[in-house]
């Protein structure tokens, strides 16, 4: 895709305050830390457009970005970071189960997981909601510049055992690689009327 123009939408901490056109939408969803803003940093080719940081909980709210006036990248909180107040972490939620739950719009979720280690209890617990939901969905194996290549075969056969009916991307966001699969899905994605 030829990215025209990228712009931050909105910033959103409260359910209210959710943008009220209806573009489509494509949501980035995985743990804290795991390295879902810098996935979209690297399909945008843009270094340093949604905040990534190596301490965990550093994406608050809920990030519109908008992608040619076209489209929305949204870039969630992580989930499963234990440091935060009980209170934060019950409003997040609140907000982040909010937005998913009625949000028609959305075409896509990418669940990343990290290459390196088997998928988390919390984000088997998030393919039980997109599956239970109905929701297209691919795992992308994130940050597989830190394996082998026998490795990350491995870690693809792997997450083909938990995934076993969905598209499995290893990605980078050092190297791009996967950029263009990655790609190749999100058009797909957004060319269908809709998906759900
Ligand atoms: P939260 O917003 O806190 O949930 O984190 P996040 O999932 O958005 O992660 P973020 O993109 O901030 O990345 C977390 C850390 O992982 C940063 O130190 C990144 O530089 C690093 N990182 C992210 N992607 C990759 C990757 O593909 N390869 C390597 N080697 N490091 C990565
Ligand atoms: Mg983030």
């Amino acid at each position: 895709m030829k990215i025209a123009s990228v712009r931050l939408h909105a910033s959103v901490y409260r359910l209210e305050d959710l943008p009220r056109d209806e573009k489509p939408e494509i949501v980035f969803l995985g743990r804290s830390n795991v390295g879902k803003s810098s996935v979209i940093n690297s399909l945008l080719r843009m270094r340093h457009l949604a905040r990534t940081s190596s301490t965990p909980g550093r994406t608050r709210g809920v990030y519109f970005y908008a992608i040619n006036e076209r489209f929305y990248f949204v870039d969630l909180p992580g989930y499963g970071y234990a440091e935060v107040p009980h209170s934060l972490r019950r409003a997040w939620s609140r907000l982040i189960e909010g937005y998913l739950e009625n949000r028609p719009q959305i075409r896509l979720s990418l669940l990343i997981v990290d290459a390196r280690h088997e998928p988390t209890p919390l984000d088997l617990q998030m393919r039980e909601w997109l599956e239970v939901h109905r929701r297209p969905y691919i795992v992308l194996l994130t940050k597989a510049d830190k394996l082998s290549t026998g490795e990350v075969k491995r870690s693809v056969e792997r997450a083909a055992r938990v995934f076993p009916t969905v598209t499995i991307i290893p990605y980078s966001a050092r190297t791009g690689l996967g950029r263009e699969a990655v790609w190749r899905e999100i058009e797909n994605a957004l060319a269908c009327p809709s998906s759900r």
